[in-house]
């Protein structure tokens, strides 16, 4: 099988490891901080600051902007759970607004009708590689005092205008090992705000700055100097690997611009990093991923169930009406995407495509567009927003 993601891990960074075990100083040390000064650099940032994973990068952004129970952040349904959970993680609300259904970003357009007096945050999420309209979204939260927050956690070197993704507001990465850029477990925090850097660099030691002196309540979100090193033989490769993605996608575009499907889109002013190559093929979802998984190619579906819908989501009372959200989870699909993927394997994969899409949405289909299950809720290719996969131009 094909995997979907595959990380690039060489003998740079077995060395780079290899030299942290043999110090002795395994945990918190040298190497975080020159990872540190290395990402605030390349992010363009005065502070990176890092964490455990994305997931604590989150909690400790929201921890440290002081949210609280009553205080509500505006985001998206369309993302892995870990955003809204963390914003939970404060006793903050999630409130989710729908998507744009060609970028699957945030609807920067809805936002404004979302906003309360309890509003405190706005966390766009930079989904697959691609940065939200962050145009609109500091407009926005320049005029309503709000706090931007991105969730880059898929978006290492993503740019809007020039300027890399969590350098608009305070940003969260991942370094998972799937990610553009891994440490096994992993994540930052950028800012340029001193302030809440210095805040966090105690929040993730226990609240201790000075040894057994604990000024404050905090916590242990540290990352460890063995995978700080491998992060710096990653980033060292991260212009090399994005630019190979960014190679494996305009294949695929080239390959797949006849086929009545929707691909991925790079707005005007924007440059995107693949994290994800992600496909809209209608109703016929659900059968194109076992034609192709069935061929071998390791096609995955993110997310199959919006976050909205999750029960403990809902049990929460936190139900939105996300009528493009629901179309994204029932229609969309990623095929494989790493900068190791051979153009051998890359073949491979557009073949399986490209019969699957002729077989479930070709002139003979036996799979009508919108026949598929869809996401509870949703109807699939009747969404307002949503284009019928039959009838859309390659993007
Ligand atoms: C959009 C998004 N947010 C948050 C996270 C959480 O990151 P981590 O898995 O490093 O905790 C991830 C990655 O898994 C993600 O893709």
């Amino acid at each position: 099988m094909i995997p979907i993601a595959r990380p690039d891990i060489g003998q740079e960074e077995i060395a780079a490891v290899t030299e942290v075990l043999q110090s002795g100083m395994l945990a918190q040390g040298k190497r975080v901080k020159e990872l540190e000064d290395g990402w605030a650099e390349y992010v363009g940032v005065t502070h990176a600051i890092a964490m455990g994973n994305g997931t604590l990068a989150l909690m400790a952004i929201f921890a440290g902007i002081g949210l609280e129970p009553g205080d509500e952040v505006i985001t998206v349904s369309h993302t892995f759970a870990a955003t809204a959970n963390a914003i939970l993680s404060t006793g903050a609300t999630p409130v989710f607004v729908d998507i744009e259904p060609d970028t699957y970003l945030i609807d920067a357009k809805k936002i404004e009708q979302a906003i309360t007096p309890r509003t405190r945050a706005i966390c766009p999420v930079h989904l697959f590689g691609l940065v939200a309209d962050m145009d609109m979204i500091r407009a926005i939260a320049d005029r309503h005092g709000l706090v931007v927050v991105e969730d880059a956690c898929q978006a290492h070197g993503a740019t809007f205008r020039g300027r890399m993704a969590g350098s608009f507001g305070h940003g969260a990465f991942s370094l998972y090992a799937t990610k553009n850029m891994t440490t096994a477990e992993g994540g930052f925090v950028t800012t340029n705000d001193g302030a809440l850097a210095d805040w966090l660099r105690v929040y993730r030691n226990q609240g201790m700055r000075a040894r057994y002196q604990f000024e404050m309540l905090g916590f242990n979100f540290r990352m460890t100097d063995l995978a700080a090193a491998i992060g710096l033989a990653q980033l060292a490769k991260l212009p090399r690997n994005t630019a190979r993605r960014r190679e494996i996608a305009a294949r695929y575009d080239a390959a797949f611009g006849e086929l009545p499907i929707g691909l991925p889109i790079t707005p005007d002013g924007r440059t995107h990093v693949f994290h994800q190559y992600t496909l809209d093929v209608g109703g016929a979802r659900d059968a194109i991923v076992a034609d192709l998984r069935e061929a071998g190619v390791g096609a995955d579906i993110y997310y199959p169930i919006p976050v909205h819908r999750q029960r403990y989501i809902m049990e929460r009372g936190l139900h939105a009406e996300l009528p493009v959200t629901d179309d994204a989870a029932a229609r969309t699909l990623a095929l494989p995407m790493f900068p190791g993927l051979t153009d051998a394997e890359q073949d491979q994969v557009i073949a399986a495509v490209t019969g699957a899409v002729e077989r479930h949405l070709g002139p003979n289909a036996t799979v009508a567009v919108g026949a598929a299950p869809a996401a509870p809720g949703s109807a699939p290719g009747t969404q307002p927003g949503a284009q019928p996969a039959a009838g859309i131009a390659a993007r």
